[in-house]
């Protein structure tokens, strides 16, 4: 079986490398030039544990190929997904699907024996519908369900685990309503069917749905815990406690109970908000995603506001905090709507002096330049240093902001000898992360999220 894998993003570059491991032929399609010309010459352009090796292990056996020519692969495809970005629209917030039927349009011309499109990609409910339209507006004598048909087949992989993810999922789900697709997704996911993955199968609007329901509802998990944090910490509670207290409930579960600075990343901010637009224009609105958008919104504001609150009450002429970590969670480089891209530029508009370590965007790294792609508009007004005790050194807080491994194995004694301590003060460190635990912290004002303050 031969797959044409239309955006080599994330999603689908993983996904592509995987199903070549599955031993399919797969060709990952990129309108990317300079991303086809690193991926030909064996360059990896986003970094994902276990992706490069995975990668050259299909080039070597001839499964994997990357090309800009997208007629040709689709001509040969039986199964061709689509895996371009949906990103939120700009002004409204709906998702963007210009790519996705963009794409379609292209595959469309190229269509040459049956051929199965899946949406891959994120995409609204009602998204598979129109690529169908768009595929019979542009070759009116293709027959669905002779010539092709469109399935929806959303991805669930997280950055940072994606191989595992795909390789090892919770389920697939698959939306179609055609046997003959329906036989092809499933020989697709026989592998995984073989250890015993659920797979769902159901219509196209409740596979689209899926995926923003259990986004919308892992976000809204994240956004309880940290409104419990802020409560714990008026009320002498502690939130990690709690948080295991309430995860030990089966119906409950452990995961996404992590106290942080609020959400980020590729997935949840747009899904969150598409999701609350469908639910609006559909009239059937969801206010419990609205408020969980608006609280997130705000979370990252309020940690802004708390370092500057603190560096305030030590009335340094012009402060200079460490920030470990840039990136929106650990193993990955995706900068997307990560909590720094807020924090840090609140701190330097209010005189605050920075300086930044990240495992992967440090001192003369070769990933910077790639930093305004992300969204960063503030990285030629910070310091980047070359290793995160040289970040740390003589600063007046260090701030932890994503809980890579590297910043748990950290001496706290070098952290508290090398922070400047104004007269009347400790040495300020802020873990918005909790990757210490308080009675671990001795001789600083230690500040964690959910739980009191350490002075002392
Ligand atoms: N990143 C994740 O963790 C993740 C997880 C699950 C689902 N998703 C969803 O998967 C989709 C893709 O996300 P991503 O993070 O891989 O995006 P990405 O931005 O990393 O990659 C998308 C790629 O598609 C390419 N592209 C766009 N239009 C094209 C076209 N017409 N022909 C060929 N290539 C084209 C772009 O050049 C880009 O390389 C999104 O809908 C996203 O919501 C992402």
């Amino acid at each position: 079986m031969k797959i044409t894998m239309v955006g080599s993003g994330y999603v689908g570059l993983v996904t592509g490398a995987c199903f070549a491991e599955f031993g399919f032929d797969v060709t990952c399609v990129d309108k990317d030039k300079r991303k086809i010309k690193a991926l030909n010459q064996g360059k990896i352009p986003i970094y994902e544990p276990g992706l490069e090796s995975l990668v050259a292990q299909g080039v070597k056996n001839k499964r994997l190929s990357f090309t800009e020519d997208l007629i040709h692969s689709v001509k040969d495809a039986n199964v061709v997904m689509i895996a371009v970005g949906t990103p939120s629209r700009r002004g409204d917030g709906h998702a963007d699907l210009s790519y996705v039927y963009e794409a379609a349009r292209e595959i469309a011309t190229a269509i040459n024996g049956y051929t199965v499109i899946v949406t891959k990609s994120t995409v609204p409910v009602g998204t598979s519908e129109e690529v169908t339209a768009i595929i019979k507006r542009e070759r009116p004598e293709l027959v669905e369900g002779v010539d092709f048909d469109v399935a929806s087949n959303p991805e669930f992989l997280r950055e940072g685990s994606a191989i595992q993810d795909f390789m090892r999922p919770d389920r697939v789900v698959i939306g179609t309503d055609n046997q003959k697709a329906r036989d092809m997704m499933q020989r697709l996911y026989r592998p995984l069917y073989l250890i015993e993955t659920p797979i769902l199968f159901t219509n196209k609007p409740t596979a689209e749905l899926i995926k923003y329901a259990a986004n919308g509802f892992l976000a809204l998990k994240i956004s309880f815990i940290n409104q419990m944090a802020d409560l714990c910490e008026q009320a002498g509670a502690d939130v990690q406690e709690l948080a295991k207290g309430m995860g030990l409930d089966n119906r409950i579960g452990r995961k996404f109970l992590n106290v942080s600075p609020g959400y980020g990343g590729s997935c949840f901010p747009k899904d969150t908000l598409a999701l609350s637009k469908t639910a609006h224009d559909l009239g059937t609105p969801c206010t419990i995603i609205d408020a969980v958008i608006e609280a997130n919104k705000q979370r990252k504001i309020n940690m802004a506001q708390r370092i500057l609150t603190k560096l305030n009450e030590r009335s340094i002429a012009k402060p200079r905090v460490a920030i470990l970590g840039i990136t929106f969670k650990p193993n990955t480089d995706d900068m997307r709507d990560a909590a720094s891209l807020v924090i840090i530029p609140e701190l330097l508009s209010k005189g605050v002096d920075v300086t930044v370590y990240d495992p992967l965007y440090f001192k003369d790294c070769d990933r910077l330049p790639h930093l305004a792609m992300q969204g960063v508009d503030w990285a030629d007004r910070v310091t980047f240093a070359p290793s995160a005790r040289d970040c740390i050194k003589e600063m007046d807080a260090v701030i932890i902001l994503t809980e890579w491994n590297e910043f748990r194995g950290i001496n706290l004694g070098e952290i508290r000898d090398t922070l400047a301590t104004p007269a009347g003060h400790l040495p300020l460190l802020i873990d918005f992360r909790n990757i210490y635990k308080p009675n671990e912290v001795s001789g600083m004002c230690y500040i964690s999220l959910g739980r009191p303050e350490v002075n002392g």
